[in-house]
């Protein structure tokens, strides 16, 4: 349609329809094709609302999308078609890995094409836009959400925004198969103070700048459609009510010309933080900060109207953002076309087809990080392997926020094993969490109904398929509920009954190779102490079972490296690899000084570093080549490394850009990313990796808040991983 129709129909609307249009309700409201007034009058929504409301959540299918559309259009007074909306994150049917293990490819087709593929099933189903990508940067492991995150690093989680954002919208999101991206969580929801879910954020403004926005407004730059406001307050203010934020930031520096939407309730949270002193003053807040979606409250259904013919707010606010509504659907198409791509029949041709499945395993299998391993893995065939613990047959590995993916289409640690046609034995060892435990998940509950007895019978016989075996592949780690929203731990270690099986089976054999399931770096001290290898394999999705296989019996071999560091202990956490300088740097060969920045009782490190990761082969570098020591305004200049594989197999290595601002007007990081490459070699070949340095990759908010880069010393490190020392340095000059 026509900006100018648009405008027309907007003017066209009444009041009361304008407010509805920024209404977006739950599907439970329109089940069955009619409006279901049950569960949505108890919370105040009212049947007017719902009738004209103008988007919708949580809906899928297309017959059901196409019902409810066509009825939706026939009663509302000027025939706007809704959108429907979805929490699609890692897959629609056909799961990929979660988000972070995604980062840990450190090879952006790799979520590219998960968005395609996830893009492409959910439009089928009637879904046009998806609340993703997540990026949120992380440091915390205590927040369970870190799983829906690329990881700790800006330059990573920006490379992934574009890819994300490119893979579900395409060069335009109206094309068949593709759906609209909404940014989320805006912003710095990433770092809730001490981990916790849903609590406030304080950071200041440089780090802010530098550090979090980057990878959200990658997004923006990508054409991203929408973008959900976080739940956190940022610096003592709720980020619905940031106009600051929202309006400063967002709209004016980054240029986002999109829709803003609340995340669930936000808005109404403006409340409980105290910011608002009831919900009319929430709805006022919200909306002169410039969220125009009010997701599933009454906020602004209910007060707007007040707010207006009072004259405390002026309606041109309300038309702005509804007419940020209209354009959204009209860039969908929808005016057009108000049932996009839903299609019965293409869902049954592409929902778990066999394509995507394929897609999916080879996305897992590049997403696998090999910790340690002293030459246990590969397995071999013929060898007599015991594949013990509760992953080995766990289906739920399909990542907390895989909503619609049906964990029933997940394959196995032991369907897998058996698929390869290995001579392997099984046992399950224990419950994934302790006899009786009740968890609630996402979108179900965990219970057990097992007695100590029946759990002391499991770990016998495990113990005894171990004492048979030549190797032990263990498969354990956090439980699927364990992880995602609302997730916070602080005790990130493997469950108790977890780590008796392991000491168990270390007693019988030493032969132990570790699978570990998790959607956060844990603490995995004993697990590095007991086992001989540790492979580090996320929540890999409906194929995990098919790729673990694979991986173990070294028909791939492991590439990936850590999006995010693995704290040797809880203590460390935030533990991140670009840290910030300090003046009692920590120096190893002084032990003996007290007065140094460190801990008496851990070490400053992380056990395994961001970027870090194995393979079944082993790389040299050359020393860092410069093309020059001098760096002038607007030059470019090379740094360059040869690779060579200088083991017996095929391997893949990410090869590192880092680089460290010797001084600066505000303190610099130690080192940060600025470019990576993934090579596969094989045995004995050596491949020249080169990177481009600019002014550009120098940049940061100076002292006076400019973005900029600072003339003087730098350090270039390339490498496998964040603590390489293979160095050289250049100049700036201007
Ligand atoms: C709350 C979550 O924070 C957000 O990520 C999600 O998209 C919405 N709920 C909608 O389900």
């Amino acid at each position: 349609m026509e900006q100018r129709k648009l405008l027309e129909l907007l003017e066209e609307m009444s009041l009361e329809e304008k407010i509805n249009q920024l209404f977006q309700g739950n599907g439970s409201f329109y089940e069955g094709g009619s409006i279901a007034t049950g569960p949505a009058s108890e919370q105040g929504f009212s049947e007017k609302t719902i009738r004209e409301a103008g988007s919708v959540l949580s809906i899928v299918g297309a017959e059901n999308i196409k019902k409810i559309q066509k009825a939706h259009m026939e009663n509302h007074p000027h025939h706007i078609p809704l959108v429907f909306m979805a929490d699609i994150i890692n897959g629609y049917k056909t799961a990929f890995p979660i988000p972070l293990a995604q980062g840990a490819a450190f090879n952006p087709k790799v979520a590219k094409e998960g968005a395609e593929v996830a893009a492409k099933e959910a439009s089928a189903a009637g879904i046009q836009v998806t609340f993703s990508p997540m990026l949120d940067l992380v440091r915390d492991a205590r927040w369970g959400r870190v799983m829906e995150s690329n990881g700790e690093d800006t330059y990573l989680n920006s490379v992934y925004a574009k890819a994300l954002v490119e893979g579900y919208q395409g060069d335009d999101p109206k094309q068949p198969g593709k759906i609209g991206a909404c940014v989320k969580h805006f912003a710095a929801y990433g770092a809730p103070v001490a981990g916790r879910d849903y609590n406030n954020v304080e950071l200041s403004e440089r780090t802010l700048r530098d550090d979090y926005l980057p990878a959200y407004e990658a997004a923006v730059k990508a054409g991203a459609l929408l973008v959900m406001t976080s739940f956190n307050t940022l610096n003592r203010m709720p980020s619905s009510a940031n106009k600051w934020l929202l309006r400063d930031i967002l709209r004016g520096e980054m240029g986002f010309e999109g829709t803003v939407i609340s995340d669930w309730a936000a808005i109404e949270e403006i409340r409980n933080h105290g910011v608002a002193k009831d919900r009319k003053e929430a709805a006022k807040l919200a909306l002169l900060a410039g969220t125009d979606i009010d997701m599933m409250t009454t906020c602004y259904s209910n007060y707007l109207k007040e707010l207006i013919e009072s004259g405390e707010l002026d309606e041109a606010l309300l038309d702005e953002a509804v007419l940020r509504v209209l354009e959204l659907k009209n860039k969908l198409g929808l005016f057009e076309n108000p049932y996009k791509d839903a299609d019965e029949e293409a869902e049954k041709k592409v929902l778990l087809c066999e394509e995507h499945r394929r897609k999916a395993k080879e996305a897992a299998k590049e997403t696998f990080v090999l910790l340690e391993n002293d030459g246990i893995l590969p397995l071999k065939k013929e060898e007599k392997v015991a594949f013990i613990g509760p992953f080995t047959e766990e289906k739920a590995i399909i990542g907390a926020w895989s909503i619609f993916a049906d964990e029933k289409d997940a394959v196995s640690v032991k369907e897998g094993v058996a698929a390869i046609g290995a001579n392997a034995i099984f046992a399950k060892g224990c419950d994934s969490l302790e006899p009786g435990a009740v968890m609630p998940g996402m979108n179900f509950i965990y219970e057990s109904s097992r007695t100590q007895t029946q759990a002391q019978m499991m770990l016998d016989e495990a113990v005894e398929a171990a004492q048979k075996a030549d190797k032990v592949v263990l498969c354990i780690g956090e439980h699927m509920a364990q992880t995602g929203e609302a997730a916070s731990r602080a005790d990130i270690t493997i469950p108790e009954g977890q780590k008796k099986l392991l000491r168990e089976i270390a007693r019988v054999n030493k032969n132990i190779a570790v699978v570990l399931f998790n959607g956060r770096p844990l603490d995995i001290r004993e697990i590095k102490e007991l086992a001989k290898a540790v492979l580090v394999v996320w929540m890999p999705g409906t194929e995990g079972g098919n790729a673990i296989a694979e991986v173990l019996y070294g028909e791939t071999a492991p590439s990936g490296k850590l999006p995010m560091s693995f704290p040797y202990a809880v203590g460390q956490v935030p533990v991140f690899y670009n840290e910030f300088k300090t003046g009692r740097r920590m120096n190893p060969d002084q032990p003996e000084n007290r007065f140094q920045s460190r801990y008496m009782d851990i070490p400053n490190e992380p056990l395994y570093s961001f970027g870090y990761g194995l393979s079944y082969t082993e790389f040299s570098y050359s020393g860092v080549k410069l093309s020059s020591g001098n760096l002038e305004r607007n030059g470019k200049i090379t740094a360059s490394v040869t690779v060579k594989n200088i083991g017996s197999r095929k391997g893949a290595e990410t090869v590192q850009l880092y680089i460290r601002d010797e001084e600066g007007s505000v303190v610099r990081p130690v080192r940060e990313l600025r470019g990576f490459e993934k090579l596969w070699l094989d045995p004995g070949e050596e491949k020249e990796v080169s990177f481009t340095i600019t002014e550009n990759m120098l940049k940061f908010h100076d002292i006076n808040m400019k973005y900029t880069a600072e003339p003087g010393r730098f350090t270039v490190f390339v490498g496998g991983n964040s603590r390489t020392l293979n160095q050289a340095e250049f100049c700036l000059t201007f």
